[in-house]
């Protein structure tokens, strides 16, 4: 009997994973993934003319889900973060017909579908706050959040909106009733009541439209804002009292209820709190998310020890039983080639390293689209800025083909996009990247083929590694036939030794399988010698 069939034995294979552990999941932002009809602003059919792109042919990316950001009715104040209907698409994205047929083909190519649920706010042209505004006696009144002023005549407390750097107050007056409303996002968004079980039933009820739509998983807009001080209490220093209330544990354990109700599906929820405590506290007790977006590992600076230590504080934190969530980018964030471009050129090269982390690493990773294609952050000229936040350089649409051949819009429309291209599209775009195997893209659909190969980068355990001060390297090791995958990442924009320290009996040979530059050869090395380029990663298989 070979040693490796009696290590089977002794540890039984863990369970298998769900579709939302193994795959990636690519974050689809609607008006900026393509445009069907010409009018600058991506839409549904666009993403369904799209979807060999993603998956199902012999030069697709390989993701395994897509999460679409809001394509419902919307004035379009927060880009479809204010809700009008949460049942009926917005004209400018299509139809519910059309959302039904992006829906049918994506399964057909086993692509899973999440889509975004907003229930934290309307907008302020939704019916239900119409009704509520209304009038003091409205059925409808305590929906919202209504509070008379304070007795200066301001804002009932001290909340501040989210928007704007914490300047503006978190409420909005209505001169008809005289009372404030809360709003903490933009006045045109005001805050549902969850305290009022009427709301959550709603909620739910929107909740059910789309999983008997067949949806696979929701991506939930800040769901740590779902309770809050009924009392409303000034926010002080120390403690918050206008998200994260312990009220919000037991209304994520309802909706987790309620999606169990139907198979296979995921939440996964936006947990914006700096701090891994209280996002573990919506992720660790089994009953409530499936997954967190990690805000944390976001902010961090580009350097190999925060992020060792972060993702270390995150796994003790969290437990062995808790999934974790990986991502660097996503519609609200700059992005990682202008965030951590460094100085000398090195940010596009770092998207590529920040990839390989969160593809490789133990947990769910999400890519934002274009990432794939290390897109940097748009230029926007003052005339064209369009969101309330400053967001829009991140927003900018995909680049498809070379403005030289495609026109202005690059394929992503014929039309005038809605916002600008980013610059350097004639060698960004898909057409450019699609057939150069040293491309950004090349390397993004190599990663994602190899997770999607090796059992070890799915569900496998992780140990960090000791390094080189500049390189952060971890192993990957399945159980059972022992698979062993070995990754590092070069955060420095230096060539260095990667002096990665192996455990005890392991075999310093092995085969590198993957590197974020082209260049390298794959082929056999010796860890001991080891040196990585500047702002490289390598996935190296052990044995
Ligand atoms: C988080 C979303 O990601 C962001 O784009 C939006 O503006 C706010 N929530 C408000 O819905
Ligand atoms: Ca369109």
């Amino acid at each position: 009997m070979a040693p490796d069939d009696r290590d089977d034995e002794a540890c039984p294979p863990p369970a298998p994973l769900d579709w939302w552990q193994r795959g990636v999941i690519y974050q689809i932002y609607p008006r900026s993934f393509a445009d069907s009809n010409g009018d600058g602003i991506g839409d549904l059919r666009g993403i369904l003319t799209r979807l060999d792109y993603l998956r199902g042919a012999g030069d697709s990316l390989g993701v395994d889900a897509i999460w679409l950001s809001p394509f419902y009715r919307s004035p379009m104040v927060d880009f479809g973060y204010d809700v009008s209907d949460y049942t009926d698409v917005d004209p400018v994205f299509g139809t519910l017909a059309e959302f039904d047929e992006l829906l049918a083909a994506a399964h057909l190519r086993d692509i899973k579908v999440i889509i975004d649920w907003v229930p934290n706010h309307t907008s302020d042209q939704h019916p239900w706050f119409l009704e509520s505004r209304a009038g003091r006696d409205s059925p409808k009144r305590d929906w919202y959040v209504w509070r008379d002023p304070a007795p200066a005549g301001g804002p009932p407390n001290n909340w501040r909106s989210s928007f704007g750097g914490g300047a503006d107050p978190a409420w909005t007056f209505d001169d008809a009733t005289s009372q404030f409303y809360l709003t903490s996002f933009t006045p045109q968004q005001p805050d549902l009541n969850w305290d009022n079980p009427e709301v959550e039933a709603a909620m739910h009820d929107v909740l059910r439209f789309w999983l008997d739509r067949g949806v696979d998983g929701l991506r939930i807009d800040v769901v740590f804002k779902l309770a809050k001080d009924p009392q409303l209490r000034d926010n002080q220093p120390g403690r918050r009292h206008d998200q994260d209330w312990p009220a919000v544990h037991e209304r994520v354990r309802r909706i987790r209820a309620l999606v169990d109700e139907y198979e296979d599906r995921m939440i996964v929820g936006e947990v914006y709190l700096l701090d891994l405590q209280q996002l573990v506290s919506y992720v660790s007790s089994g009953d409530e998310l499936h997954l967190a977006h990690n805000f944390v590992f976001v902010h961090l600076p580009w350097r190999a020890s925060a992020m060792r230590e972060s993702i270390g504080d995150f796994e003790r934190l969290a437990g062995p039983s808790t999934w974790p969530a990986w991502f660097l980018e996503n519609h609200d964030h700059s992005r990682v080639a202008t965030r951590y471009a460094g100085s000398g050129g090195s940010g596009g090269r770092r998207t590529r390293v920040a990839t390989m982390l969160v593809v490789t690493l133990k947990g769910t990773p999400f890519i934002f689209q274009g990432e794939e294609l290390g897109l940097p952050d748009a230029e926007v000229p003052p005339d064209r800025v369009v969101d309330v936040d400053g967001r829009d350089p991140e927003r900018a649409p995909i680049p498809w083909r070379r403005p030289s051949s495609a026109g202005p819009g690059a394929g992503f429309t014929t039309g005038e996009p809605w916002l600008p291209i980013v610059a350097g599209a004639e060698r960004l775009c898909v057409e450019a990247q699609r057939d150069d195997p040293d491309s950004t893209l090349s390397f993004a659909r190599r990663l994602l083929a190899l997770r999607a190969d090796r059992p070890a980068l799915q569900g496998g355990s992780q140990r960090p590694l000791d390094a080189a001060t500049d390189v952060f390297s971890f192993l990957r090791e399945a159980g059972g036939r022992g698979e062993r995958l070995l990754v590092a990442l070069n955060f420095s924009s230096r060539r260095v030794r990667a002096r990665v320290t192996l455990p005890e009996g392991l075999e310093t040979r092995g085969t590198l399988v993957l590197s974020t530059h082209a260049a390298r050869e794959p082929g056999p090395i010796d860890l001991r010698t080891l040196t990585l380029d500047p702002d490289e990663g390598v996935i190296v298989l052990l044995g």
